[in-house]
């Protein structure tokens, strides 16, 4: 089986059960119905799923039910979704393609995307909170407090916050700055996926080893996003592109140029697997991961 084919497959499990999670309660009343529409618009229908992949596959290494593993997957994904929808909000990129369709805020309207994205990241810690994803409470409360390091002040909200200083800063980021950017950013996020099946296993030396990977492989994830902005096609990553340069943004790329970027993105995938040495070849499907990672054309 080729590696777009297991993801594909993995996505398509993740979809059923975000389907499922994202079912409207029974008792609605007038004009709620709406958050839910804009709930599964942000979240359904596209995304490579690489967060919930991760998860899957971390978790996969060891012998747990696949279960709890896409409960973890569709967790993440949920807090990303909000992530992408508040982040192409006016405020924020002003963005109007997502995914290869309208961001949510133009699908429905601005409250409306604030309240989806609000709603949906709640719902990120519903589910890791839930017996189902865990029967032991203390690893699902290990499973909340690592979400909530990875989203917030500093982890993705922190990344997002200096991503905004970067549009107005009299001086453009040197490489220390914007690598810390990213790695809160987008890095926190891919972090804790990846994490996820080490915190699920219980097994902590095999968490610090997923750490060490994902953290290489967020790396080289968001160089390649930077990348794809410069040299994407827009009707292929299904996002509008050329943004950075426009917003002024220093980048991987500004600061790297394009091959000097493409190097770095490649020395940190050796990195990330380098770090999986400890697994051998259970670890297939994330080296596979880190690979895609840099070679992805969305
Ligand atoms: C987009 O993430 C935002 C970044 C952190 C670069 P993805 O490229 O994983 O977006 P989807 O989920 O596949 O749409
Ligand atoms: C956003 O980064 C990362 C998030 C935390 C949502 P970008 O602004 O670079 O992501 P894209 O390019 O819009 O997907
Ligand atoms: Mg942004
Ligand atoms: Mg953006
Ligand atoms: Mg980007």
């Amino acid at each position: 089986m080729t590696f777009m084919d297991h993801l594909g497959s993995v996505a398509s499990e993740v979809e059923a059960l975000l389907d499922r999670l994202l079912t409207p309660p029974a008792a609605i009343v007038d004009g709620e119905a709406v958050l839910w529409d804009a709930m599964r618009y942000a979240t359904l229908g596209g995304g490579k799923r690489l967060r919930a992949f991760l998860a899957v596959e971390s978790a996969g290494m060891f012998d747990l039910d696949r279960e709890c593993a896409l409960r973890a997957g569709a967790s993440v994904e949920c807090l990303h979704a909000y992530s992408l929808v508040h982040d192409d909000l006016p405020a924020m990129d002003d963005d109007d393609l997502r995914r290869g369709k309208p961001t949510t805020h133009k699908a429905f309207d601005e409250a409306i995307a604030i309240l989806a994205g609000d709603a949906l990241q709640t719902m990120a810690f519903e589910i890791l909170s839930d017996p189902a994803t865990h029967k032991d409470g203390a690893v699902r409360a290990d499973l909340c407090r690592g979400l909530a390091h990875a989203a917030g002040g500093v982890g993705m909200v922190g990344g997002q916050m200096i991503d905004i200083a970067a549009e107005t800063a009299d001086d453009p980021f040197n490489l220390p700055t914007i690598t810390r950017l990213q790695a809160l950013k987008t890095g926190a996020l891919i972090r804790f996926s990846a994490e996820a099946g080490g915190i699920l296993a219980q097994h902590d030396d095999a968490r610090t080893s997923l750490a060490k990977y994902a953290q290489h492989l967020g790396l080289a994830f968001q160089i390649r996003d930077d990348l794809l902005d410069v040299e994407g096609d827009e009707d292929v990553t299904g996002k509008r592109l050329q943004k950075d340069a426009m917003a002024g943004k220093a980048t991987f790329v500004s600061l790297l140029g394009l091959d000097g970027a493409r190097k770095a993105a490649a020395n940190e995938v050796d990195a990330a697997n380098a770090a999986l040495d400890v697994f051998g070849s259970k670890a297939k499907w994330l080296r596979e991961a880190a690979k895609f990672a840099i070679d992805r054309v969305s």
